[in-house]
């Protein structure tokens, strides 16, 4: 890749409002994360690291830090990537713990609700704890938008939070996911309240659901979507 590592954009007019500034939390976000969920979140991330050793070329989106992209640039030695984040400061970051693999990152500091795919097709786009911080009405926006960067043979890959059915989804996942948004708008000013359906968003945007794993109960989700249909055997 012979872009320079990181293109900071300003913000084009948007029928969006500012995205949440997440600047401030570059420098301990992985401590908050350890304090709060252990190694949970980047098992949910890595969940399915050994699926996309065949991708040559990613969109991931609001990886924060970077820690599954470092992951992903080790396993898969080949791959290129256009991270987004609207965070400088966490792109920042990203490049750095990519280390020497950043030389195969080309980071994209723009708004992930307005941003045109810039090396399109991908054959892989990756949104890790990423889609919550969006209304569902932009995740179905953005769904559609993407979709049409992916190849055939695309793959999606998610993690999030989600509330099962049950008392534990009453009672413990749905006030978790609430302590969430409130610390995360009072940290970062993310205006939205409430996980939106990814999945409905997905689906109407023509990927289908090859797996899902879970976690906590149900309270983490990572899962894998494609393009195209599973084949019968
Ligand atoms: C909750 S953090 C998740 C970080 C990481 N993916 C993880 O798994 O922990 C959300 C990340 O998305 C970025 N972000 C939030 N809204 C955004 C937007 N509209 N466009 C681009 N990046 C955004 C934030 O700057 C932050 O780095």
């Amino acid at each position: 890749m012979n872009a320079s590592p990181l293109s900071l954009r300003s913000s084009k007019k948007s029928k969006y409002g500012a995205p949440p500034n997440f600047n401030g939390l570059a420098r301990i976000y992985r401590c908050m994360e350890l304090v709060t969920f252990g190694p949970w979140l980047q098992r949910c991330r890595c969940a399915f690291l050994g699926n996309l050793s065949g991708c040559r070329r990613a969109a991931v989106l609001g990886d924060g830090d970077g820690r599954f992209t470092a992951q992903l640039l080790r396993a898969n030695p080949v791959i290129e990537i256009d991270a987004v984040d609207s965070s400088a400061t966490m792109l920042r970051t990203l490049l750095r713990r990519a280390r020497h693999n950043a030389a195969r990152v080309r980071a994209h500091c723009a708004d992930a609700r307005t941003w045109q795919p810039a090396n399109p097709p991908y054959d892989l786009i990756v949104t890790h704890f990423f889609l919550d911080c969006l209304t569902e009405n932009e995740v179905r926006s953005l769904a559609g938008r993407l979709r049409g960067a992916l190849s055939h043979a695309g793959l999606w890959v998610v993690s999030e939070f989600a509330i099962p059915e049950g008392a534990f989804g009453r009672w413990v996942a749905r006030p978790v996911v609430w302590l969430l948004y409130r610390t995360f708008w009072l940290l970062t000013g993310l205006s939205v309240r409430n996980l939106p359906d990814h999945a409905a968003a997905l689906s109407a945007a023509g990927l289908n659901l090859r797996e899902r794993r879970s976690w906590l109960g149900g309270l983490l989700i990572a899962e894998i979507w494609a393009g195209f249909p599973a084949q019968a055997n």
